[in-house]
């Protein structure tokens, strides 16, 4: 981290964990909203989930969706393909022998879209196959997911831990030198809104209680206040936004779970920084470092292309207003952190040594790569 006048020079954030929507719910995002979204915030790169329509199951759907990415995003791109319940190993295997990716996200608790896994073969045979299996779970699912990492896989990223409980048993793990080990290593990720939301702000007002619902639910004050720690700690491994947009008029209508994400988070992490709660240090680390280092990010670009530039600009001492002082990019069109005055904001986004936003104005012209990741 470089200091300049005041304004500190830093990676670009990678987002390990977005739902972008396409292709099939382009009405709620698509790769042009949501890699606009991403540039204005400060995320140079995401990595997007399968469920989408189709779903990422299939060799075939996954190159569909990297040429619509291609085309699309401003900003750099991963995928995370999707382990499939009607059994998709043989895909999962292609995938990955020919480096259309190195990771596999699975679902063993119901959510958003039709990818849950119930039948514990299919979730044994994943975890046999893949290099790093994401999973989406809750409760005792997590300690499924460690003892199937533990006896047949390479690798697990635990999404989205939400609570005391949760952590505890992931952080458990990740000290138990026979279950994370060089071998299967485990890793742990929690969200913007697991740290500044719970239920108390949920129930406080009608709206709230219908927008602010997702996979898994919030929490108690007292689980952010755990989440905050174990950060501190150094027992959590990133900061991914699971960003899931829809729209308003769907999240009033009936119980939807996902929340926009990636207009914020690294905003309201400085501004957490502001108020003592974390280091700008811990924010490098949770929000670029590791993310970059758990992908396997090569490092891009053959010397005589030059090294491709990720870098952001950020102001630490900017006081601006969520969804005042900026127009939300994301295609949702709104926020859960309208109003909130927050301290620090990204003022110069660099992708690929291109500027692509700078004080409020997007430059849209430069697309964004596929990231690549080695051995
Ligand atoms: C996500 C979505 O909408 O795609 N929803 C959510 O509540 N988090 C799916 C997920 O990550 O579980
Ligand atoms: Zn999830
Ligand atoms: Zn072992
Ligand atoms: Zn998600």
């Amino acid at each position: 981290i470089i200091d300049i006048e005041g304004k500190l020079v830093m990676p670009g954030v990678i987002d390990v964990h977005t739902h972008m929507r396409e292709p099939g719910i382009t009405y709620k995002e698509d790769f042009t909203t949501g890699s606009r979204a991403c540039a204005k915030a400060g995320i140079t790169t995401f990595y997007d989930m399968p469920n989408t329509i189709p779903t990422t199951t299939t060799l075939e759907n996954l190159l569909e969706k990297k040429k619509l990415a291609s085309k699309k995003s401003i900003v750099n791109f991963g995928f995370h393909f999707g382990g499939s319940k009607n059994d998709n190993i043989e895909e999962i295997k292609k995938v990955l022998r020919n480096g259309e990716a190195n990771t596999v996200k699975i679902f063993m608790n119901v959510t958003t879209g039709e990818m849950l896994i119930k039948d514990d073969k299919i979730l044994k045979k994943v975890f046999e196959n893949s290099e790093l299996v994401l999973v989406h779970t809750e409760n005792e699912m997590i300690d499924k997911a460690i003892e199937l990492n533990k006896n047949c896989g390479k690798g697990l990223y635990v999404c989205h831990i939400p609570s005391e409980n949760e952590l505890k048993k992931v952080i458990n793990a990740k000290k138990n030198d026979d279950l994370n080990t060089k071998e299967h290593p485990i890793y742990a990720e929690v969200t913007p809104h697991h740290l500044f939301l719970n239920t108390e702000i949920r129930e406080s007002t009608e709206r709230n209680k219908m927008l602010l619902r997702m996979k898994p639910e919030l929490r108690e004050k007292s689980d952010n206040e755990f989440l905050w720690e174990a950060i501190n700690q150094g027992e959590v491994d990133t900061i991914g936004t699971d960003h899931a947009p829809h729209l308003i008029s769907e999240k009033l209508e009936k119980i939807t779970f996902g929340m926009p994400g990636v207009e914020t988070s690294l905003a309201l992490m400085i501004n957490a920084s502001n108020e003592g709660k974390i280091s700008l240090e811990t924010i490098q680390k949770l929000m670029c470092e590791n993310p970059a280092k758990i992908m396997k990010i090569e490092k891009r670009g053959k010397l005589q292309e030059g090294f491709f530039a990720d870098i952001i600009v950020v102001d630490t001492q900017k006081e601006w207003i969520v969804g005042v002082d900026d127009t939300i990019e994301s295609k949702c069109g709104w926020t859960p952190y309208k109003n909130w005055k927050l301290k620090g904001k990204n003022t110069m986004t660099i992708v690929n040594g291109k500027i692509i936003y700078e004080n409020g104005k997007i430059n849209d012209i430069h697309k964004g790569k596929e990231i690549k990741f080695s051995e």
